[in-house]
């Protein structure tokens, strides 16, 4: 069992990627977790299929930090179809695992990422 963040994940928590508004965003997605309060909003950029970029802006613990910076990492340059097959088990396998007790920290940047791909779709009607 991870007791501790790995290197990854603090190297995401101290210098999180992609922590800014997208003004002109094609779409955005926000999730918050009732258990504890904390809330994020994901900004994306699309050109035809593909995600050109993702900001995010987070009100959150260091492992949801860490989690919305290799989420917006994960997402960018797939096509809408690959980002939606992302987890929340991928992201923490790609922060090189979290301690047990934050796994599910990794939810709230997942569903905000499927929460805007989710606002996307209806926008463009498909
Ligand atoms: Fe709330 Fe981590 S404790 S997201």
């Amino acid at each position: 069992m991870d007791e501790f963040y790995s290197e990854k994940a603090l190297e995401h928590f101290m210098s999180p990627k992609n922590m800014h508004v997208i003004e002109t965003a094609d779409a955005e997605g926000d999730y918050g977790d009732p258990e504890c309060g904390d809330y994020m909003i994901l900004y994306l950029k699309v050109d035809g299929e593909i995600i050109t970029d993702v900001g995010v802006m987070v009100y959150g613990c260091p492992a949801s930090i860490a989690t919305a910076s290799m989420t917006s990492e994960l997402a960018k340059g797939k096509s809408i179809e690959e980002a939606l097959n992302i987890t929340d088990q991928n992201v923490i396998d790609a922060l090189d695992g979290l301690p047990e007790h934050k796994k599910h920290c990794s939810l709230l940047a997942v569903s905000a990422l499927r929460n805007a791909i989710h606002n996307y779709r209806k926008n463009k009607n498909y």
